[in-house]
């Protein structure tokens, strides 16, 4: 037995996965643990979890791949400010300490790290963006296809073209620091008051307020000409002198950007004018503009009629809606868990396939289990987690356990739906969500407010089931990772006035446009998941439960957690979680928790703050 064991740490979203024999087994990433969002710390928790969800010790571990070479990044670092010097003088004395901590001795931390959780394998050190590359390529079902990596920055590289074929992976084309699409995204984020690497959903979220007004397009001018020269095949060059990112630490030069948008940058939680709207919906043109010249130049150099995305930037899925419906290939796959944490994947499978030799074995629809490769709790767990809090649950059996949810989510409940194994990668994609009824017209101010704490603009996404996704929305390819954006159909349209375009954003918000309003944007688009029985037997029984009762084969899904804080991973958490926020029930497996039924008093002794 062959067990490779891939990491991804020290920058961002760390993660653990674990390969046997080459087949990903489980995966999981390290915040999910600690509850601190985008954990960068080694994934020891991780580590832990993946080993007993396959039943293995730290010695059975034959190899450890970590996801970059930890020495040309530092090579990067320094060629970089040797290249800008003197500006940035004062975060390079800064940061230097941590670098030579953390990435001249990276080999000997991790080895350290390791051989605390009794694994002492040898360590391979694949490149960033090849990891990303195998990441998207190998778990795929297509023997042939081109790869295309777009991040922020890897050692160097920023977008790689490769060819993938079989077990080969042959790179093709290179951009390199700092000419970086991701980071670019990233400085709008950070302009528009947003938070970088996690904040870049909240301003592709905000894009569909904009609309195509005479600030709009003076906007996209005033990038194109200024920040960014983009090349008829996709590649691109920034324009540094506006950018901090490389000396600073800071992602942009505020005072140059305050007057070449004449706007000042906005502060975290400020009010949300429409300006901002506007530059996000001006950014997000331009990002869907160089990626789809990147995948017309993938096309073109590799004559393949497959494309796999991976890396930061493939999770905008509106650009992969647009890449998708632009035809320019025939299939589409995009890794789940496309940003840094699935690099711990492609890392794992660069040792298996590249290093190793070892030939693909293609699973379809592909080799990622419906990312369902966390850890899983059983009834026992429930059991004594209801016992140790007195908690009051009802045991209910499948046979009636979709129908009773489906009944609860009908008449206006929001229901925390808890199963099995935890997602791997960002999205919750029915086993660790939070449901509620799509058709409600208060339903995405109720979430936004009494469930998530988040801001109201933020939109929620549709569950539908596979086989109806083309009666509702304008996508005929599964979207099973809730990566895809599409419009809904005309027919499920409300009539909206003229003016509708032009309203200001919370009468926009409001504004009654979809018969599955509380998943329709604004501009009718949503980020959809359409669900099998294959990928999720029990998420696909409530939806057909639901579809039965209603007629409608869609679920609203979020999410199971708060603003803030990781996705929830244990029973435990998922209670607290319940019981802090508005939801209505909890389902654990096959246990019913109401609301209503909790005893407050012995809850408020577990220090858990009650949402009243
Ligand atoms: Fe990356």
């Amino acid at each position: 037995m062959n067990v490779i064991l891939g990491i991804s740490a020290y920058y961002h979203d760390s993660a653990a996965v674990l390969l046997i024999d080459g087949e990903i087994v489980a995966a999981a990433q390290e915040e999910r643990f600690t509850r601190k969002k985008h954990d960068s710390a080694f994934p020891k928790n991780s580590v832990i979890s993946i080993l007993k969800e396959a039943g293995l010790k730290g010695s059975d571990v034959s190899y450890v791949a970590f996801y970059e070479k930890p020495f040309i990044k530092f090579e990067r670092l320094l060629e970089t400010y040797h290249e800008f010097a003197p500006r940035g003088i004062q975060s390079f004395l800064k940061a230097i300490p941590d670098w030579i901590r953390e990435k001249i001795y990276m080999k000997r931390i991790l080895k350290d790290e390791l051989s605390g959780l009794g694994i002492c394998a040898r360590i391979i050190f694949p490149e960033h963006h090849l990891s990303h590359a195998a990441s998207a390529f190998y778990p795929s079902c297509f023997e042939k296809a081109a790869i295309l990596t777009v991040d922020g920055v890897g050692e160097s590289a920023t977008t790689t073209i490769s060819l993938g074929n079989m077990g080969k992976i042959t790179l093709l084309r290179e951009l390199k620091f700092p000419h970086s699409l991701g980071l670019l995204y990233s400085a709008f984020t950070y302009y528009c008051g947003f938070r970088v690497n996690s904040g870049e959903y909240k301003l592709m979220g905000l894009a569909p307020y904009g609309y195509l007004s005479e600030r709009t397009l003076r906007y996209i001018s005033l990038i194109k000409e200024t920040l960014v020269d983009i090349r008829t095949d996709g590649s691109f060059l920034l324009n540094m002198e506006y950018f901090d990112f490389a000396t600073g630490l800071k992602m942009t030069n505020n005072r140059k950007w305050e007057k070449l948008f004449d706007l000042s940058s906005r502060l975290p939680e400020a009010e949300l004018s429409q300006e901002y709207m506007d530059l996000a919906y001006a950014i997000q043109q331009i990002t869907e503009e160089i990626l789809l010249k990147l995948v017309a130049t993938s096309r073109q150099i590799t004559g393949c009629e497959n494309l796999v995305m991976a890396g930061g930037v493939a999770l905008n899925c509106v650009a992969n809606g647009k890449i998708q419906k632009s035809g320019l290939f025939k299939n589409y796959f995009v890794q789940p868990a496309a940003g840094d944490a699935g690099g711990a994947i492609g890392a794992a499978l660069v040792v298996w396939h590249i290093f190793l030799q070892k030939s693909r074995i293609i699973k379809t629809p592909d080799a990622m289990s419906g990312a369902y490769l966390g850890p899983s709790f059983s009834d026992k767990d429930v059991d004594n987690l209801i016992r140790n809090i007195g908690a009051n649950a009802e045991r209910i059996d499948d046979k009636f356990l979709f129908e009773k949810v489906a009944a609860l989510l009908n008449s206006g409940a929001i229901v925390g739906w808890f199963q099995g194994r935890m997602e791997f990668g960002p999205r919750a994609l029915g086993n660790r969500s939070i449901l509620a009824d799509p058709r409600s017209l208060e339903m995405q101010k109720r979430l936004n407010m009494k469930i998530k704490f988040r801001e109201s603009f933020r939109p929620f996404a549709p569950s539908v089931l596979e086989e109806d996704v083309a009666k509702y929305f304008d996508l005929d390819v599964p979207s099973p990772y809730m990566l895809m954006v599409a419009k809904i159909k005309p027919e499920n349209r409300l009539t909206i006035s003229n003016d509708y375009g032009q309203l200001p954003y919370r009468e926009k918000l409001n504004y009654p446009r979809s018969e599955l309003q509380a998943v329709i944007h604004v501009d009718f688009s949503a980020r959809i998941h359409t669900v099998t029985q294959y990928a999720n037997s029990r998420y696909y029984a409530l939806l057909r439960s639901f579809k039965d009762l209603t007629g409608c084969g869609v679920l609203l899904n979020t999410s199971f957690n708060v603003r803030g804080e990781p996705i929830v991973c244990t029973p435990e958490e998922a209670y607290v979680c319940f019981m802090s926020t508005g939801m209505d029930y909890l389902v654990l497996g096959n246990s019913l928790f109401c609301k209503r039924d909790q005893p407050k008093e012995n809850i408020r002794q577990l220090k858990i703050e009650l949402y009243d």
